[in-house]
């Protein structure tokens, strides 16, 4: 016999035969389970290496994941606080009033407004009808749901540079930001969730898809009917109205009508007259009005249960070099004949501080 009979499939075939000898098949038995136990035991290795991996890198969900569900860390939100201590500022207003504007309002019955815009719809009706027809006005069945509902208004002032809050702002249930503040890059400071954004057209962002979310809001805010007939020709497609505005607004705007919202001009009324103080009827040249971040707290407070605000306050008058927004090299210069009055709304949100409506989250 030459050695390579030894490897002869013969050989071979002999050899699984001894293996049915008696002591054979349990050795084999032994090894297998020792071959899958190691198996076994790797794979529970791994799992274990990686749910390790996953709670560290998310150290809010560890407790969670090895012992017992915590529940999120929210302040506790009491239904209906914001309404009524609000309501030390604007009376006995009624949450009945829309947020947004709605068709029916305007089509069936003609909803006498006894202002023009800013302040209310008086002379706009048509175009307005025909903006109302297009867009929509309910508020998301997620929102609707609430019982209690957490609000965030991020203002676009520059004490949110460096301020980390993004985590802490994506956790409110509605977080509702200004313009053209930009949310791409700037994560970290002021988080990626956008719920509300209240725009006018000179303060549109040109690239809507990247700054919101595919379901954020797109409030419009119109200080002028030029601002009806700016989102009804980017709508329908018509022909561009290039006058009558103070800045180009963009010509083609890629968004869906049903995330299109119309602001109450409501709002602008109360935040004028009550916060500001402002004559309704005032002369053609000193027509001043709220800017857009007073406006969306007076609208977070008549639509949510908790108002908290942060990136709010402009830096002080002398103070010629600080740039008064986290994301562009802009000075307080560039407010000059904006028509806001930055200092008497200072004086507004400071009441409301000191009501206890709203809470800052930066420096106020
Ligand atoms: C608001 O209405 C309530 C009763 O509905 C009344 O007690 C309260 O005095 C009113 N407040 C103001 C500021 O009018
Ligand atoms: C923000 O942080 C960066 C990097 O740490 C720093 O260079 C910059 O000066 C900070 N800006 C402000 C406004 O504090
Ligand atoms: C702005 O408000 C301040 C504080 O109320 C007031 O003193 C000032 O006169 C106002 N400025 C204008 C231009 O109305
Ligand atoms: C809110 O503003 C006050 C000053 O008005 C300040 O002392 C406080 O630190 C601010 N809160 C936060 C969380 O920044």
């Amino acid at each position: 016999m030459s050695g390579s009979d030894a490897c002869s499939p013969a050989q071979v075939a002999r050899g699984s035969r001894d293996a049915s000898s008696p002591q054979e098949p349990c050795y084999l038995l032994r090894n297998m389970i020792n071959k899958s136990c190691w198996k076994l035991l790797a794979m529970l290795a791994l799992v274990l290496v990686v749910m390790v991996w996953y709670s560290i890198s998310r150290e809010d969900r560890y407790i969670e994941l090895f012992y017992f569900p915590i529940p999120e860390k929210k302040e506790p939100c009491l239904q209906g606080e914001a309404e009524m201590k609000a309501s030390k500022l604007f009376g006995n207003y009624s949450r009945d009033q829309p947020i947004f504007l709605q068709l029916k309002d305007y089509f069936w019955v003609k909803t006498p407004s006894a202002y023009e815009l800013p302040y209310g719809t008086k002379g706009s009706e048509d175009v307005l009808l025909r903006v109302l027809a297009i867009t929509s006005y309910s508020i998301p069945e997620s929102i609707q749901s609430l019982k209690c509902r957490r609000c965030v208004v991020v203002g676009n002032g520059h004490r949110l540079r460096n301020s980390s809050l993004g985590d802490a702002i994506n956790k409110y249930d509605m977080v509702i930001r200004l313009n053209n503040a930009p949310v791409a890059g700037y994560e970290g400071d002021v988080g990626s969730k956008t719920t509300m954004r209240l725009f006018y057209p000179e303060s549109a962002h040109f690239n809507p898809k990247v700054e919101n979310n595919p379901d954020t809001l797109l409030v419009l805010v119109a200080f002028k009917a030029m601002d009806f007939h700016w989102i009804e020709t980017i709508l329908s497609d018509k022909k561009r109205v290039r006058k009558g505005f103070w800045k180009q607004p963009p010509l083609i705007w890629d968004v869906n009508p049903k995330q299109i919202r119309i602001l109450n001009p409501f709002f602008m009324e109360i935040a004028a007259d009550k916060l500001l103080r402002l004559p309704m009827q005032q002369p053609r040249k000193m027509k001043q009005k709220p800017t857009t971040g007073l406006l969306a707290i007076t609208l977070a407070l008549h639509l949510c249960d908790m108002v908290h605000i942060a990136g709010f306050g402009y830096p002080d008058a002398h103070n010629k070099k600080q740039t008064i927004h986290y994301y562009e090299q802009i000075t307080l210069k560039s407010m000059a004949g904006s028509g806001h009055n930055v200092s008497q709304e200072a004086l507004a949100i400071k009441r409301m501080l000191e009501l206890g409506a709203v809470k800052n989250l930066t420096y106020f």
